[in-house]
């Protein structure tokens, strides 16, 4: 998120480098089950960017100095392979995975029904396999579609989307130059049944106006979105 005005990411007919319109979100597409062995999982396939996120539990919480007396707590777990960008990432956690670890737990606490299971814990690992810009909103919207294919009760799913802007356009969904030349950056986690918002971080500068239709297209994306997360659910074309 330099803000470098000079390298042109969308053309005078509004057409971004990948060949989207300014509104346009990448493909998406969701599978469950994908790690057999966990009691949920997700891939999300979100433009170039893959995810992967398996769920454990509710299990008994270890260690003990997590616990909680009154609900369960969600121990989440961010990562990138070192294979999923093309500077070979350092394996391990880092402070940035420490990070999107803590703000995903943060987003999923506000619909997980956690005092249904006091002193347990629910493990959630998220994967970036492949990463292309977003992977916060991918694995955010991985994790969601995995708790619910574990049957952990919650009041809705989470989707996460991060529209921003380049050459002072307001853009749905940025791509990974559109992330790293752009002027702003607005991840956003989004309850779809209510419009509540759970997750929300900014990086650069927007007028209102534009702080405004950054806010319509993450919202707008987000609805479509939960369609393809449903539709994974019930089994049916992801
Ligand atoms: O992935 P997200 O947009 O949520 O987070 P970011 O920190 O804004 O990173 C944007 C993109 O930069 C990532 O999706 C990766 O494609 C890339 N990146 C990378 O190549 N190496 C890193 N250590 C961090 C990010």
């Amino acid at each position: 998120m330099g803000g470098y005005g000079d390298v042109q990411m969308i053309d005078e007919n509004g057409i971004r480098v990948d060949g989207r319109g300014p509104g346009d979100l990448r493909p998406v597409s969701i599978e469950t089950g994908v790690i057999p062995v966990a009691d949920g999982s997700a891939r999300v396939i979100w433009g170039t960017n893959h995810a992967v996120a398996a769920v454990y539990g509710p299990m008994e919480c270890h260690p003990r100095k997590i616990q909680r007396q009154d609900r369960a707590v969600l121990d989440v777990r961010y990562n990138m392979a070192p294979f999923s960008t093309t500077d070979r990432m350092r394996p391990g956690f880092n402070r940035r995975s420490r990070e999107i670890s803590k703000v995903t737990a943060d987003a999923l606490e506000s619909v997980v029904l956690l005092e249904m299971y006091p002193r347990c814990k629910v493990r959630v690992e998220i994967e970036i396999l492949c990463a292309e810009a977003g992977t916060r909103c991918v694995g955010l919207t991985a994790a969601s579609v995995a708790l619910a294919h574990a049957g952990i009760p919650m009041t809705d799913m989470v989707v996460s989307v991060a529209s921003g802007k380049i050459n002072d356009v307001v853009v749905c969904d940025l791509n990974k130059e559109e992330d790293n030349y752009g002027e702003a950056d607005l991840p956003m986690g989004i309850l779809p049944n209510s419009g509540e918002l759970v997750f929300l971080q900014m990086d650069g500068d927007l007028s209102q106006a534009e702080f405004q239709q950054a806010w319509d297209y993450n919202m707008e994306a987000a609805m479509v979105v939960h369609q393809i997360m449903v539709d994974a659910l019930k089994g049916g074309d992801a």
